[in-house]
């Protein structure tokens, strides 16, 4: 049982807290597994009824009934106007202590940084000097992504946090790590030995990971035009699904054991080499039947901008385990499905008899492709001999797929924001590995190639099979 705490979300107003902090609150409480005292911290002068109230608004539009929303809002939920001076932080202590008082809570306290990545420092300069960085209780920060724009800016906000919070109580959120699907990379890894043993360059030959959205940019443009896809999503989510695939059986599952062998994989990705990157952006397409715009022409877009949204890079990781195997990363916006999927390809029978041979006869590579969404499983090929034919060989798979089995699968914020209330740091990214990854990628933002334009709902620039030496393209429907 997670221990009584308050749990104060500085961006209480915001677009986060209204879309993924509220609603996955309202499931840890609606499910039993917690009961936070949940105080919202906003610039903007509100009482706790007509917080409450907004939030009614917002959890209704997640999906849960109005009742609901209301009673639990009013429940759960407080409200207190913060602005960025040392006086109003001073308030905020005060008012924590007299909730605290009141509820007969002992001092636990969670603080969420759901804000712009230029309050972060601030914010949390203004913790530190009013002494809510330690309490009588607990006290944890959650920091959001983005962690820094590049190698130097995340060194200097990871030296902010350090100069207030220790690394135990520090929480950085990557959402992809709170997945169902990608925790269970783990599971599967590492309760399956019949995988396991397989799991190395003697019999893999190649892993992609392809993270594909058909969704454009949205309203972020004044975001995403500053980040692009190595920032938005290669550094942070593509990479971590990197370190999970390749890193060594941890010790034991403690986080820190876990924690030390990815930023081991990172650490130990080889310099990415720039004819081993292909960049690029959506020109005019269409999705679904559906005709949509080019990146540039999107609102708040300059005409002539270069920012990617199309990331393709082959690496290699530069331990015994992997020495030789490329990995290939994609991700890009507006391709023509939503898919996130890892692909191991197995190499080629030891002596294979079937090449060569009249009759059309392919021996297909074995291939185990995990989809982390949506359709989430696992599927693996293998080679049947086609009855009445005496050597045509069909792939065939073996599915297993989460919808046939369970039921919803929980949203990453609830998964992570209860980790962050139990005190488990397994999914959350430590500083090193932030720091390791955009060490990394810095060359590539320093001097990073022009991006070719693909069309909107075409799987990316024509350029990318000519750079990359793709490994298992059929698998992806191109
Ligand atoms: C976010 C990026 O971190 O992840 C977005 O900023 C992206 O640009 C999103 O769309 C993808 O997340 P998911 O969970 O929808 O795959």
């Amino acid at each position: 049982m997670v221990d009584p705490h308050v749990f104060v979300i500085l961006g209480g107003t915001g677009d986060l807290a209204a879309r993924k902090l509220l609603p996955s609150l309202y499931r840890i409480t609606d499910n039993g597994s917690a009961y936070p005292v949940i105080l919202a911290v906003g610039s903007r002068p509100n009482s706790d009824d007509g917080y409450q109230r907004w939030a009614a608004t917002a959890l209704v539009r997640a999906g849960i009934g109005a009742d609901d929303a209301a009673t639990w809002a009013r429940q759960h939920l407080l409200y207190e106007q913060v602005a960025r001076d040392a006086a109003s932080f001073a308030g905020l202590r005060k008012r924590i202590e007299q909730v605290e008082s009141d509820r007969g809570l002992p001092g636990n306290r969670a603080f969420y940084l759901a804000l712009p990545p230029a309050a972060f420092a601030p914010n949390i300069d203004n913790l530190r000097d009013c002494g809510l960085n330690d309490g009588p209780g607990w006290t944890r920060l959650v920091v959001e992504k983005p962690i820094g724009t590049d190698l130097e800016s995340a060194r200097s906000l990871n030296e902010t946090v350090r100069g207030a919070f220790a690394e135990s109580q520090v929480y950085r959120i990557d959402h992809y790590l709170g997945k169902e699907t990608v925790q269970n990379l783990l599971n599967f890894r590492f309760t399956n030995p019949m995988f396991e043993s397989l799991w190395n360059r003697d019999r893999i030959e190649s892993v992609e990971i392809v993270v594909a959205e058909d969704l454009g940019i949205g309203s972020r443009a004044g975001y995403y035009d500053k980040s692009g896809a190595l920032r938005d999503m290669v550094q942070n989510h593509l990479t971590q699904l990197l370190a999970l695939i390749a890193m060594e059986p941890p010790n034991s599952f403690d986080a820190e054991r876990i924690r030390n062998e990815k930023v081991k994989v990172v650490e130990a990705i080889a310099p990415i080499q720039l004819e081993n990157v292909v960049f690029g952006q959506y020109g005019p397409g269409s999705i679904n039947g559906e005709a949509v715009v080019g990146y540039c022409e999107e609102e708040g877009v300059a005409p002539d901008s270069t920012t990617p949204t199309f990331v393709g890079i082959k690496t290699y990781v530069n331990t015994w385990r992997w020495e030789g195997v490329p990995f290939v990363l994609r991700t890009g916006k507006r391709l023509p499905k939503r898919l996130t999927q890892i692909a191991l390809t197995f190499r080629e029978p030891a002596l294979c008899f079937f090449h060569g041979v009249p009759d059309g006869c392919e021996v297909a590579n074995n291939m185990l492709l995990i989809t982390l969404q949506p359709d989430e499983g696992f599927s693996l090929g293998f080679n049947v001999k086609s009855p009445d034919t005496d050597t045509k060989l069909d792939a065939q798979a073996l599915r297993f797929s989460y919808s046939d089995v369970y039921r919803r699968l929980p949203d990453a914020y609830q998964t992570l924001l209860l980790d962050v209330m139990k005190g488990d740091q397994t999914l959350f990214v430590r500083a090193d590995e932030v720091e390791a990854s955009w060490k990394l990628y810095q060359p590539l933002l320093d001097h990073h190639p022009a991006p070719h334009i693909y069309a909107a709902g075409t799987w990316g620039p024509a350029e990318l099979e000519q750079g990359i030496a793709l490994c298992g393209s059929e698998w992806m429907g191109r």
